[in-house]
């Protein structure tokens, strides 16, 4: 599995292959961009690298395209394919506990700091919040219909600033797909997102959420970018233009589909705290 260690994430103006260790990292990471800038495309490739070191996925995805060939091999409600609010704040939920559990047993029980990268026990979760703007969004409005114990935006973004602040020593990291990057839907987040990856941005202010030290002349180039062209940031690292390469939908979903085990043993059957237990598809 070495081969997929450094995984190849695109390549730079010199046709040079840009790697990055995903999984060994331990580093959250924001996928940014507008609507068709090639976010989705380029998970295709990066997702299935990670599959292939061994990662558990889980996460939300409201239209269901990236996350459903992983459906069938995660226990109920650890993937949440439809806009439902209360289903990904239960999820959330579910990955703090998990977290707490971890840290708990990985980590102060065996006496260590972290948990490393390569025990087999404790597998890289990696939790995937596609379509996460519109996802904050909704939890508002579903709110408003809400009496005050049964809303859930103001526990999302708490279950989010736990899991930003210590899933990583749980080997479990966050991934957040956003189109415009903005504070609101970052929750106060962003400077744990070590890795950012964005491809085009609207506005100066946009591309400033992904770096805010980006030279004008980057802010400008970002604003154009064509569809997969992409910013990659890595905290305290150059930032590098890249160009993501073209996959195919079809061929990820097959190929997940068919080879995703999952690891149904490290993804517990947590007990609901009321509400309807209705969470997956
Ligand atoms: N690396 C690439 N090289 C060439 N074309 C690309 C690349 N990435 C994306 N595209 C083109 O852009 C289109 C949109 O890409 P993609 O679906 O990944 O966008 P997105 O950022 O996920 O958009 P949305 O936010 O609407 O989901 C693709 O169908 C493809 O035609
Ligand atoms: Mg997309």
């Amino acid at each position: 599995m070495t081969s997929w260690k450094d995984m190849p994430f695109g390549i730079d103006s010199d046709g040079k292959p840009l790697a990055f260790d995903f999984a060994g990292t331990q580093q959250h990471v924001l996928a940014a961009g507008r609507s068709r800038a090639g976010k989705s495309n380029w998970l295709y490739s990066v997702l299935p690298a990670m599959v292939a070191q061994g990662c558990v996925i889980v996460g939300s995805d409201p239209t269901g395209i990236l996350l459903t060939p992983y459906v069938a091999a995660t226990p109920d409600g650890w993937i949440v394919t439809k806009t439902d609010p209360a289903a990904v704040e239960r999820m959330l939920s579910w990955a703090v506990r998990l977290m707490d559990e971890r840290i708990q047993e990985g980590v102060r029980a065996k006496k260590r700091e972290k948990i490393p990268t390569d025990d087999p026990a404790y597998p890289h979760i990696f939790i995937v919040m596609e379509e996460w703007g519109n996802t904050v969004r909704s939890a508002k409005v579903y709110d408003q219909g809400q009496k005050p114990a049964d809303r859930v935006s103001g526990l999302i973004e708490a279950h989010m600033n736990r899991l930003a602040a210590e899933a990583l020593k749980a080997n479990m990291s966050i991934l957040l797909i956003i189109q415009k990057a903005s504070a609101d839907v970052l929750l106060g987040i962003r400077d744990q997102l070590a890795v950012r990856c964005s491809f085009a941005q609207p506005t100066k202010d946009s591309a400033e959420m992904i770096d805010e030290s980006i030279t004008r002349e980057n802010a400008e180039r970002m604003q154009k970018a064509k569809p997969g062209v992409g910013y990659w940031y890595f905290a305290g690292e150059e930032p590098v233009w890249f160009r993501a390469p073209l996959a195919s939908y079809e061929q990820y979903f097959d190929t997940m589909e068919k080879h995703y085990r999952g690891r149904p043993d490290v993804l517990p059957h947590y007990e609901s705290a009321g509400g309807n237990d209705d969470v997956s598809e």
